[in-house]
């Protein structure tokens, strides 16, 4: 028997999974990595990073297989459970809003009650990952923990189910569940399903002789966006704390996707000017005039939140919590990692 610190990671082989794996075996924990198909685990992503049999281990197993997640959560009897599996791309909820509330309200409450009925909970910490979607469009206000949650499409109705029930079983059963409201958080690692990916791939398909232009949908929304591996480290700072509480995890900065795309490609040398407007509009390389970015109507959303902005003081008043990366850092390590891929 060892005394180092055990955590579950549920979703291990996503974005966030990678960056959260790294911090907990760099802190000794033995981490126990789930997800539907852990083949897809992507070793690379641990660098140099120190694991073994003994620390790390990964198991398949659907967050919505109720009773493979009780067997592994009783045999492993986690110090601390990070529940990241998610549907989280908004427009697949749209297209499958029974998966989406399966998975990310359903089986996360089951896990939380899986806590209690096992009477885990004097020993096992759970953080929730939730998101700024909770709280809808909120018109560009700064949004803090006490903000109205209007969710306004079929995830933000699933996270913010997960919300409410992991509050209510916090204050009847003692369970330390903490709720993170994750702000868009970004990577090299992040699926091309996202616009920020698909921004960065596209710079760096272009630079390698690519000519399709990139077709994107509303280019004046704002998102506040930080780096993933701040916001890992803002989930296992919520759990060390004596009492559970909700965090939001932000930069407190929005930017717009037309400034996250002129400045990928500005990564690449190469200047946007746009002409034309509405649908027509287009994005031009301002030297050789070629169309690099066009708009396409299929990635408009029907109930679209115009900007989000999240202030934090409370997770840096209440975890010392703060984001280190900045918003021109964070493209720039992006486009140039999938400028490196493609070379
Ligand atoms: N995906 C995508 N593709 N989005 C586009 C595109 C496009 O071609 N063009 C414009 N957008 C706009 C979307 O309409 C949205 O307003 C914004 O870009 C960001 O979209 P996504 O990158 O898909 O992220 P999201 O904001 O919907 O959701 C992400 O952040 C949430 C908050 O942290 C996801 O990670 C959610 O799971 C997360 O909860």
């Amino acid at each position: 028997m060892t005394d180092r610190r055990s955590a579950l990671v549920t979703g291990v082989t996503g974005q966030d999974g990678a960056y959260l794996v790294e911090l907990l075996l760099g802190k000794g924990y033995a981490v126990h990595g789930i997800a539907r198909d852990v083949a897809a685990f992507d070793y690379s992503r641990l660098g140099n990073t120190r694991y073994d049999a003994g620390e790390f281990r990964l198991y398949n197993c659907d967050i919505t297989d109720e009773a493979g997640l009780r067997k592994l959560v009783a045999a492993i009897r986690p110090d601390e459970i990070y529940n990241l599996a998610a549907q989280s791309h908004v427009p697949t909820s749209l297209a499958d809003p029974r998966r989406t509330m399966e998975i990310n309200a359903t089986a996360a409450v089951s896990l939380l009650r899986m806590i209690v009925d096992l009477e885990f909970q004097e020993h096992t910490r759970l953080f929730q990952a939730s998101s700024s979607e909770v709280f809808g469009d909120a018109s560009g206000a700064v949004l803090t923990e006490s903000s109205p949650m209007r969710p306004c499409n079929p995830y933000a109705e699933s996270r913010y189910q997960a919300y409410v029930a992991s509050t209510r079983l916090r204050a009847e059963t003692g369970l330390f569940v903490v709720n993170g409201f994750l702000f868009n958080h970004e990577s090299p690692y992040r699926s091309a399903a996202f616009v920020t990916r698909k921004i960065s791939l596209a710079v760096a398909s272009r630079a390698r002789g690519g000519r399709a232009p990139l077709r994107l949908g509303n280019l004046d929304v704002r998102r506040d966006w930080g780096h993933a591996r701040d916001y890992v480290a803002g989930m296992w700072l919520s759990l060390q704390r004596d009492q559970p509480d909700d965090y939001i995890f932000a930069t407190g900065e929005n930017h717009s996707v037309r400034e996250f795309v002129e400045f990928a490609f500005a990564t690449a040398g190469r200047r946007i000017r746009w002409q034309g407007a509405g649908l027509h509009e287009a994005g031009h390389d301002a030297e050789t005039a070629e169309r690099l970015v066009e708009i396409d109507p299929a990635f408009f959303r029907p109930h679209e939140i115009s900007a989000t902005l999240g202030d934090a003081s409370k997770a840096l008043q209440e975890l010392e919590w703060r984001p280190r990366t900045t918003f021109e850092e964070l493209v720039r390590e992006m486009v140039i990692s999938d400028l490196d891929r493609t070379r």
